[in-house]
């Protein structure tokens, strides 16, 4: 039993009735906040995630000065890929770079399955640390990015608009696509089972670049994949799938058992719920540039999408992560907005 003292988003997530619509954000620790902007100055990015004492106090400032209703640890999808044996450098204005990504299978040979423990031991005691520091008031979510989109940086080596390359790689070299895939399938499997051991009340799945896919690609080098973590995890912890820009496939993410389905803003609340049935939460869908407007239409416009989605089984966010120009002020309206508002 749940000793949490806001547990909002848990019973959302099983369905449950909920006073009010919980919320947080994606990317909700980061650049925009100036508490963030003091360690970065400090520390390198991997430092920060490394050193579970800074991974927590990142985790606990959007808390603390933003009131979200739970806590996303502060890591990186791209611990995993460094767990694998990849380098990962995380570039001033560039992003991510991985000086030696995946071509051919004697590239594929450096990739091991790691033992989490060993490889991402700082990940759990980061958990446990950030447990400690927010003492039951929220859950705390983890993650981990889904095999598609770890294979785009491993094999594009570094973000793209279209990530030509990776598609590429598994559309010519489909045997050696499917063995990467599936080995960064069963890291992850252990790697969110060891997140929720740790202390994670809810893990997500990021599939971030999901939409740039056919709905037929999307099932063979990616939901065939999200499907076996999810088989994994659901039963130990509750479990949200976002494939940004998958909407043509909600149906058949709900059919994996997740609790939660994140959508982005091209898709009504209304269509999506349409495509993925009554059995799921939805998480969703603000658009992120939309927090750069007057704080008065942040708030008419979340209004309309509380409204849009309807009492129950939702968990409002952004459609993506939050922008690094977002005035503090402006991210702090839209969860009050959500806070605010009741279904009549
Ligand atoms: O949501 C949170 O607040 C938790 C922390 C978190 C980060 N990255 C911290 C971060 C999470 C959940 C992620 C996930 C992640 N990382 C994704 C999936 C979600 C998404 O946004 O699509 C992806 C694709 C990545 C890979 C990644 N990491 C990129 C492309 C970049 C560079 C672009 C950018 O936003 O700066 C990062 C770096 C990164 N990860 C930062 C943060 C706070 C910025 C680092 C900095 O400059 O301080």
């Amino acid at each position: 039993m749940s000793q949490l003292k806001n547990d909002l988003i848990i019973r959302a997530l099983k369905g449950e009735p909920t006073e009010r619509t919980p919320v947080w954000m994606m990317r909700q620790a980061g650049r925009y906040l100036p508490e963030y902007m003091v360690l970065r100055r400090k520390y390198g990015f991997f430092e920060r995630c490394q050193t579970p004492e800074l991974a927590c106090e990142i985790t606990l400032q959007p808390v603390d000065i933003i009131g979200v209703d739970a806590a996303i640890l502060f890591s990186d999808i791209l611990v995993v890929p460094q767990a694998m044996g990849l380098e990962v450098q995380l570039v001033e204005s560039v992003g991510p770079i991985l000086p030696d990504p995946i071509k051919n299978t004697n590239d594929l040979n450096r990739v091991r399955v790691p033992n989490v423990d060993e490889t991402l031991g700082y990940v759990f005691d980061a958990i446990k640390l950030i447990k400690q520091g927010l003492n039951n008031r929220v859950p705390l979510i983890g993650f981990a990015g889904a095999p598609w989109t770890l294979l785009c940086y491993m094999v594009q080596g570094k973000g793209s608009k279209t990530f030509d390359a990776a598609k590429i790689f598994c559309y010519t070299e489909p045997a050696l696509a499917h063995q990467l895939l599936q080995m960064i399938t069963d890291t992850t499997i252990e790697y969110l089972k060891a997140q929720a051991k740790a202390g994670a009340d809810v893990v997500q799945i990021f599939d971030s670049w999901g939409g740039l896919l056919s709905p037929k690609d999307f099932e063979e080098f990616s939901l065939k994949y999200i499907r076996q973590i999810v088989a994994a995890t659901k039963d130990i912890v509750p479990t949200i799938v976002f494939a940004k820009g998958a909407w043509h496939s909600l149906d058949a993410m709900a059919a994996t058992g997740a609790h939660g389905l994140g959508i982005d803003w091209c898709i009504t609340p209304k269509l999506a719920r349409q495509f993925a049935g009554n059995n799921v939460t939805l998480q969703g869908n603000f658009d992120p540039a939309k927090l750069l407007a007057p704080i008065p239409q942040i708030k008419s416009e979340v209004n309309e999408m509380l409204t849009a989605f309807g009492p129950g089984r939702h968990i409002a966010n952004l459609g993506h992560g939050i922008l690094p120009n977002v005035p503090v002020d402006h991210a702090k309206a839209f969860v009050d907005a959500v806070k605010e508002f009741r279904h009549t």
